[in-house]
């Protein structure tokens, strides 16, 4: 083992300096650099990251994880629908998650009626929103 003398470490300094310089210049080159012509894109691509996201509710990410397979918006926009009122929605929600054995909470349950109710039903809501 042996430890580096001041000169070589004023040497390496340097040489990653110089180093970083040419990386940069190349770099600069290839921006400048002109490149092909750019293709008509039919379809822009959605960008990702670019657009802020707004971060879904608790309730939303339950839905969507655990009820959305078997039913999409069509079955609670339907005529018939069996949910006319609040407490219709949460019983609705309670039963659907036993049926699937999600054993949720109160709270779950909720969460997922207020998801519901904010996306598709808006019905009146007893109590603090
Ligand atoms: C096994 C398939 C399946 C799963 C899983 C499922 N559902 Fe359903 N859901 C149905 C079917 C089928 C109906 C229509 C029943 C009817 O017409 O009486 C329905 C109806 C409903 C309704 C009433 C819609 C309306 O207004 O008529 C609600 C609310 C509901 N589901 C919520 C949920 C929730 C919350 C979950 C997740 C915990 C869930 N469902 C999971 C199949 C499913």
């Amino acid at each position: 083992m042996h430890c580096p003398t001041p000169i070589e470490v004023t040497v390496a300094t340097t040489l990653r300096a110089l180093l970083g310089a040419g990386a940069l210049a190349a770099s600069a080159a290839l921006a400048q650099a002109p490149g092909p012509a750019p293709l008509p894109a039919p379809l822009p691509a959605p960008a990702q990251g670019t657009v802020p996201q707004p971060v879904p509710s608790r309730g939303r990410l339950l839905y969507e994880t655990h009820c959305i397979a078997c039913h999409n918006s069509q079955m609670h926009w339907r005529d018939a629908r069996v949910v006319r009122d609040w407490p219709g929605l949460v019983t609705q929600v309670r039963t659907w998650q036993e049926r699937a054995k999600l054993q949720w909470i109160d709270a779950d349950i909720l969460e997922v009626a207020r998801h519901l109710n904010g996306a598709i039903y808006r019905l009146p809501q007893p109590g603090p929103a």
